[in-house]
């Protein structure tokens, strides 16, 4: 049964959809309509008549059944003990996928999660699949579809974000605005009755507008599974995990939010790395590496080239690289054209000190010239705000450069300033350059690329 009415829906039905602000209903209503999703929405309550959202008037059907066309997706959006009931009528009209917001099953315990099996049991008799219960929706930015209770804006790009948490995953959603990290897609996983883990993961594999994929998970249900998707699936596409519930006591939280059995956390670690799946620690880690590994193509080789007009940061930048195992370029044939774009007393050695003096010209010119050399395979540009040189004059240039040079390899920014600076980055992140503001968060996140590129060649051979 495929998933993909899940994110590319011709129609939309909300169960429950209000006209009342304030409530879930509303609010999916809105979302949908301000998103600009373009398919057909329609509205369901068993009241019946009209409501307005958004400046919009829908007539209100009393049941799905009662909608004169096809439907692909049915948000759920009604009590718990209403549930069940709406299923079956979805099943009957023949609505692809559910995604049901409604919280008040598997996580309450044995009862609940029997009702859960029957909700999947009557959906694939019908060949509907579920997305939840306990869930705030479904974001599919390239189809304009945002069918949450979250925020309305969701920025546009390459990363796919999973999340077993509800409350986290609504917080994230504004998180990523803020941070201007990019989304193809924002799924709610919940009690994963129907639909889990490996089902997105099988998805986004073959889907054109994902780059990579990050999962926060508590526990993971079919462990084999799921491990073997995700081991193919890292052979195309990049996947972090934020897996919660490390700790002893951890586990037993996560056990009583979602239901889930955390399992030892050392068989995770284990079987995450067999995997090609990258663990990250904290949601900032795993955003950092996210920028880069959703945006950037693939190093061709081991050579790392640092640019940088301050060598405090190209020090720093230097450790967080030799801690991370990853090699500085040493051919001072090669590195000597850096000599062209500094005062004599900069130094052209790796990390490349083009000094305090570095102008728009020279990070010009040496941004330029370490995206030509086919022997530079990696580069991060670093930058300390100065008077000389405004640092979104410098963002403009690396966009530049790096869009002119056909973005071949990867590069990485980190600028370390003030209020000009957080702009600059901001610039950067919106043209899906990777952009930080300290330095070892940006070779931390090339060596996170690093090393999902190293298992691969690696796995790629055995
Ligand atoms: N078919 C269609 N509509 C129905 C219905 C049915 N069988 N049964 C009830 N409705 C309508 C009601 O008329 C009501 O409409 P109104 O808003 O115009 O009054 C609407 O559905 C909602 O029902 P209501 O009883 O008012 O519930 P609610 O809006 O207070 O809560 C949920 C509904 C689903 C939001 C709530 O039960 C719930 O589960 N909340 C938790 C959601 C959550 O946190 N999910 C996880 C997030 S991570």
């Amino acid at each position: 049964m495929s998933i993909e009415a899940l994110f590319k829906p011709r129609s939309v039905a909300v169960v429950g959809a209000s006209g009342k602000p304030g409530k879930i209903g509303y609010a999916i209503m809105k979302n949908l309509i301000e998103y600009g999703y373009e398919g057909k929405i329609y509205a369901v309550n068993v009241r019946g008549g009209e409501i307005e959202v958004s400046g919009r008037k829908f007539e209100v059907y009393k049941t799905i059944l009662d909608v004169p066309d096809e439907v692909d997706m049915a948000v759920i959006v009604v009590p718990a003990k209403f549930v069940p009931q709406v299923v079956e009528e979805c099943g009957k009209k023949g609505v692809k996928v559910l995604p049901i917001i409604s919280s008040g099953f598997g996580e309450l315990g044995e009862e609940g999660k029997k009702v859960e099996e029957q909700l999947v049991e009557t959906a694939h008799k019908y060949g509907m699949r579920i997305l939840g219960p306990n869930i705030f929706g479904v974001v599919y930015t390239p189809a304009k579809l945002n069918a949450t209770f979250g925020p309305t804006d969701v920025l546009p790009g390459k990363l796919a974000l999973v999340s077993q948490s509800g409350a986290l995953g609504i917080a994230l959603m504004g998180w990523t605005i803020l941070e201007k990290v990019g989304l193809s897609a924002l799924v709610s996983i919940g009690n994963k009755s129907d639909l889990d883990d490996a089902d997105m993961l099988d998805y986004f594999e073959n889907d054109e507008n994902t780059g990579a994929i990050l999962i926060y998970m508590e526990g993971v249900k079919g462990g084999r599974k799921f491990m073997e998707t995700a081991k193919r699936v890292s052979m195309k596409k990049p996947i972090i995990i934020i897996k919660a519930g490390r700790s002893e006591r951890g586990a037993k939280a996560a056990a009583s939010h979602t239901g889930s059995l955390a399992g030892a956390d050392s068989i995770y670690t284990a079987a995450f790395k067999q995997s090609g799946i990258l663990r990250a620690l904290t949601i900032g880690e795993a955003f950092d590496w996210a920028r880069t590994l959703s945006n950037l193509p693939e190093p061709e080789g081991e050579n790392v080239v640092i640019l940088t007009n301050g060598g405090g940061i190209g020090v720093m930048a230097t450790d967080a690289a030799e801690e991370e195992g990853l090699k500085l370029y040493d051919n001072l044939e090669d590195l000597k054209v850096f000599a062209n774009h500094m005062p004599p007393f900069g130094s052209y050695k790796n990390p490349v000190d083009l000094t305090g003096m570095a102008d728009a010209k020279a990070y010009e010119g040496a941004v330029r010239d370490a995206l030509a050399n086919p022997n530079m395979h990696a580069i991060a540009v670093l930058y300390c705000q100065t008077a000389v040189l405004d640092p979104r004059d410098l963002a403009k240039i690396v966009i530049e450069e790096y869009e002119a040079s056909g973005k071949k390899k990867p590069l990485v920014v980190a600028i370390v300033g003030g209020i000009e600076a957080k702009e600059a980055i901001d610039m950067l992140n919106e043209k899906g350059i990777p952009a930080y503001p300290e330095p070892e968060r940006a070779i931390k996140s090339l060596s996170a690329l690093y090393k999902w590129h190293n298992w691969k060649m690696k796995h790629k051979k055995e």
